[in-house]
């Protein structure tokens, strides 16, 4: 007897799935039994092709189901976008697919977004390739590299492997693009390889890639990332053991409390005082000053992933019984002060944003009603963007990986609170990103290990669509690339 469809797994019948999926198992059953006479390698091959195709479509289940659950954030939203989300709220249905189904009705919520069109039925500037604002600086289209540190600095400055990285992706289109966790002071680095700006020597090898950034890629905007390792730090190299402590040369790490990231493995944090709070807050108003001389259009207060700043919120990571511990207020206090100090001398007309984890995917950690009022309390001070990012806070974290896994909590932050977002992780191709765009879920897309494989996806995303607009301009010595080669040999 072998069991198919609803008898054997169920999915959330919101995406109505169960006759597809019976009729699929009943389908891969008969092609095993075909291929291999024997029963136990035929039941055997069944379940190694279903398996796979069935937990993901019970994935898709799930995301519609929290959709439904969170109905109450879109209810404000204009009836076509409204339509739209609903349509794609599995991920499985995106836009393209939409255009394909229903021309008519996406060309119609692509024209409420914005999106400008050659004539009544000519192509439409894809959403991922429209501007967008954040206070006085204009972002050309809604790709942003995300931060992402290559462990390569010496002395935390930054080489021509910076030069390279950085300008390269300058180079490849995306509206933004972000720096590594730059360090405010030594004892903040993650790593011996992490970059910083707590010197001169540092902010003068800063200014030398935003300078080639402006000159050699104009249009692009470049961003840094501020942040302090915290417990975090005093660890080997990505590729040597991640969040493993040094073998040798450690240095002290600090944090809102004396409790370790990895027991048993991470050295002991000493818990901060008052008087090195104030210390902590210069020495990040201090990088961040730097910053805004090397000419960076954009900074992020890194209080995101368990280091320092994150460190202070999450009820995890913060077992403080002062002013600085307990509440959410009360959690909240020293990244704020430090964003204010910052906010202070970073120049008023750049916008600043904040990367939080708004969930750290354990028992007893952030909620995602506090991640907004979190993002909240940011928005208040002046942040212009929270980009929203999961987890690492905790080692025995449980994240439920997937599809643009981290977008629901980025979309629940721009729905019920109506303050710009970036949304991150494992958004892979340009139809995911004008997909969660049309849908209202996200204001801008950060893609990092995309970046990684292809530094010119931007251009690339742009040359798929047929889209050669000002939202992604080829750099002109590389025009002559701008079309796909031709395929074929001789
Ligand atoms: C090599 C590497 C280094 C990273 N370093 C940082 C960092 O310095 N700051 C940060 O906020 N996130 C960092 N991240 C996380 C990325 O910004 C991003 O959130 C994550 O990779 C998920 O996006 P993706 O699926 O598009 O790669 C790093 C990721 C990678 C792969």
């Amino acid at each position: 007897m072998v069991l198919l469809g609803d008898a054997a797994h169920t999915a959330h019948f919101s995406i109505g799935s169960g006759t597809k999926l019976a009729v699929e198992d009943a389908l891969a059953l008969a092609e095993a039994v075909a291929a291999h006479p024997e029963v136990p390698e035929a039941l055997a091959a069944y379940e190694a092709a279903r398996r796979p195709a069935v937990a993901s479509t019970q994935r898709a289940a799930a995301a519609s189901m929290r959709w439904f659950e969170e109905i109450g954030g879109y209810v404000g939203q204009p009836a076509r976008q409204f339509a739209f989300n609903l349509l794609t709220r599995s991920r499985r249905v995106t836009h393209e697919n939409l255009r394909l189904r229903d021309p008519r009705f996406t060309r119609a919520v692509e024209a409420d977004f914005g999106c400008p069109q050659e004539g009544p039925d000519g192509p439409a500037t894809p959403p991922m390739f429209t501007p967008f604002t954040l206070r006085g600086l204009t972002l050309r289209n809604r790709v942003v590299v995300s931060p992402m540190d290559m462990y390569s600095a010496e002395e935390g400055v930054p080489g021509d492997f910076h030069l390279v990285h950085l300008g390269g992706r300058a180079l490849g289109g995306a509206g933004l693009v972000m720096t590594e966790m730059v360090c405010v002071s030594a004892e903040g680095r993650i790593t011996p390889g992490c970059a910083g700006l707590w010197t001169a020597e540092q902010a003068a090898a800063w200014k030398r890639i935003a300078d080639f950034v402006h000159t050699s890629a104009p249009g692009t905007a470049l961003g840094v990332q501020l942040g302090h390792s915290g417990r975090k730090g005093s660890t080997r190299l990505m590729w040597e053991g991640m969040d493993e402590p040094l073998p040798e040369g450690n240095w002290p790490l600090v944090a809102a409390s004396a409790l370790p990231y990895k027991p048993g493995v991470s050295a002991v944090p000493r818990a901060l005082e008052s008087a090195d709070l104030a210390a902590i807050r210069s020495e990040f108003a201090a990088a961040a000053a730097r910053a805004a001389d090397c000419g960076f259009d954009l900074l992020e207060l890194h209080c995101a992933h368990g280091y320092l700043l994150s460190g202070f919120l999450s009820p995890l990571t913060n077992r403080r019984e002062d002013a600085y511990g307990g509440s959410l207020e009360n959690r909240l206090r020293f990244p704020l002060e430090v964003f204010d100090a910052v906010r202070e001398v970073w120049p008023a007309e750049r916008p600043m944003t904040v990367r939080l984890s708004a969930t750290d995917w354990a028992p007893g950690g952030t909620t995602p009603q506090e991640a907004e009022r979190i993002a909240a309390a940011f928005a208040a001070h002046g942040a212009d963007a929270v980009d929203v990012s999961t987890g690492q806070v905790v080692s025995d974290e449980a994240p439920e990986y997937g599809r643009s896994y981290q977008t629901p909590y980025a979309d629940r932050i721009r729905n019920a609170l109506g303050i710009p977002v970036i949304a991150v992780g494992a958004i892979s191709s340009w139809d995911d990103v004008n997909s969660l765009l049309l849908a209202g879920r996200a204001d801008l897309c950060a893609l990092g290990r995309p970046h990684l494989y292809d530094p010119h996806w931007t251009l690339h995303a742009a040359a798929d669509q047929g889209y050669a607009g000002p939202g992604a301009p080829w750099p002109a010595p590389y025009r002559a690339g701008s079309r796909k080669p031709p395929t074929g040999k001789g």
